[in-house]
């Protein structure tokens, strides 16, 4: 009979996983800073044409908006490359000179 009354009460409460992931879960709330996605720039070739920087530093497709701002109040920001050059992407998020790293990071 006991152990009859612990495997009714495990269906009662959430799994071990469920729990985790909804630790792991990051709502999309109003944010007042950036996240800081990594203190140091993404540097790297790039091709003339448009590119959305992420602002917010949520994306996981860095440095660039995958679209996890909804909700943060963040918009990413639309950048004009106009001839093939390397290019410093700030990933602190806390530029002064958006999108490109102007060494910012080393103060955060
Ligand atoms: Fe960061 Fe869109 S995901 S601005
Ligand atoms: Fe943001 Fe350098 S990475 S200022």
């Amino acid at each position: 009979m006991p152990i009859r009354l612990v495997a009714r009460l495990e269906l009662l409460l959430p799994s071990q996983s469920l729990i985790q992931s909804a630790l792991n879960e990051q709502p999309n709330l109003p944010m007042s800073e950036p996240n800081i996605f990594q203190k140091f720039p993404i540097v790297q070739m790039v091709e003339p044409g448009v590119y959305w920087w992420c602002a917010c530093g949520r994306s996981k497709s860095q440095p660039f908006c995958d679209g996890s701002h909804k909700g943060t109040g963040f918009e990413p920001k639309e950048v004009a490359i106009t001839e093939a050059k390397t290019v410093a992407w700030c990933a602190c998020k806390h530029s002064g000179s958006m999108p490109f790293c102007d060494g910012t990071h080393s103060g955060l």
